[in-house]
């Protein structure tokens, strides 16, 4: 009864692009063979126990040994069957593996111990955890794992598909990747989930795939390179003169504490950026438009506009942040992300205080 409802986020007979549609309606067209096959079983086996039941006390069955029509009939038949269904399944294997059509967008998906990167060479965007994509235009991901095999699988959308290291080959050979191609046919959010084995925190590497009409999915790209720059005084430095800027009253120095705050703006975010880009914590993440380039963990531009964090798995908010940066693999063993006080993925504890950790939070949040 429960398989039977539609709405669960992850349900895969409510689908929602051409590959998932032929995935399910292969799932159908079997069910509903195997229905009639259960139906031929069941009517036999109702026959077969009115005809032959025991009809008086010292009745014998008729005792039959070896039966060339039988021994037939429960070969071929079973033959006849797989057949029915090998044919619908070669036939969906094509379709899902078809050639990509040439206005396909592509993005290049890399799957980490236990976060999902999303790089979209034709934005120049590398973002985390969550995927935009535009409605009804055609999307080809190239998979590949940074480290050992993960599965992408958004049962609304398609896969599952291994995503796997990719090993490195002689000049002038192009590496192998495995492709997922489809074409999201309806906006709306979609959750998905790491389908292969992976690790320690396997069952807690999920992601959300954002459908927005082209509008929509444009002022993202756009939201995302205009970000930080705006409001960052550190990028308005570059271009012009710091005295000049605060003399403008476009930023000015919080008193004593060398944070550069800009107008309007929360003193407790400048405070968080301040802090975020002075810490560690630059060495692995990137903000668009800041000093902050780090490339092996997730790149957290428009972090506030996530509404989940950790892969998917609590809701983006400033509580379950500041318990996160506090103590991350408290949360998700064996994430590669180091606590305020304990070391992880090579680099040491981060050291900070918990008005650091606060304020760094409210600054992630503030970018969207
Ligand atoms: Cu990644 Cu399971």
């Amino acid at each position: 009864m429960v398989g039977c409802a539609d709405e669960y986020p992850q349900s895969s007979i409510n689908p929602h692009t051409d590959f998932a549609e032929v995935i399910h309606s292969l799932y159908v067209s079997i069910f509903w063979w195997t229905m009639l096959i259960m139906a031929v079983v069941w009517i036999l086996l109702a026959w077969v126990l009115v005809k032959y039941r025991r009809k008086s006390e010292d009745e014998q069955p008729r005792q039959i040994r070896g039966h060339l029509g039988m021994e037939i009939a429960w070969t071929v038949g079973p033959a006849l069957i797989v057949i029915a269904i090998a044919i619908p399944t070669i036939q969906a294997v094509f379709a899902t593996q078809r050639p990509v059509s040439d206005d396909a967008m592509v993005v290049e998906v890399t799957g980490h111990q236990f976060w999902w990167e999303f790089h979209y060479p034709e934005q120049g965007i590398t973002t985390a955890n969550e995927l935009w994509l535009p409605v009804d235009r055609p999307v080809n991901l190239r998979l590949a794992s940074n480290d050992v095999i993960h599965s992408f699988w958004v049962p609304k959308l398609g896969g599952k598909r291994d995503l796997n290291p990719v090993p490195a080959v002689r000049e002038g050979q192009d590496p192998k990747y495995n492709w997922l191609y489809f074409t999201p046919q309806q906006t709306g959010v979609y959750m998905g989930q790491c389908a292969e084995f992976c690790g320690q925190s396997h069952a807690l590497m999920a992601m959300r795939v954002i459908v927005e009409s082209d509008e929509g999915f444009d002022d993202w790209v756009d939201r995302w390179f205009a970000s930080e720059g705006a409001a960052a005084p550190e990028v308005q430095e570059e271009a012009e003169d710091e005295a000049e800027l605060q003399m403008a009253g476009v930023v000015q120095e919080e008193e004593g504490t060398g944070v550069q705050v800009a107008e309007d703006e929360d003193p407790l975010v400048a405070m968080g950026r301040d802090a975020f880009l002075n810490a560690t914590c630059i060495a692995c993440h990137a903000v668009e438009g800041t000093s902050a380039q780090g490339i092996i963990a997730p790149n957290l531009t428009l972090f506030g506009a996530r509404k989940t964090l950790g892969a998917g798995i609590m809701e983006n908010n400033q509580e379950n942040l500041v318990r996160w940066i506090i103590d991350p693999q408290g949360i998700k063993a064996a994430a590669a992300m180091p606590g305020t006080d304990y070391a992880g993925g090579n680099w040491p504890a981060t050291g900070l205080s918990d008005e650091e950790v606060g304020a760094i939070a409210a600054y992630l949040l503030s970018l969207k």
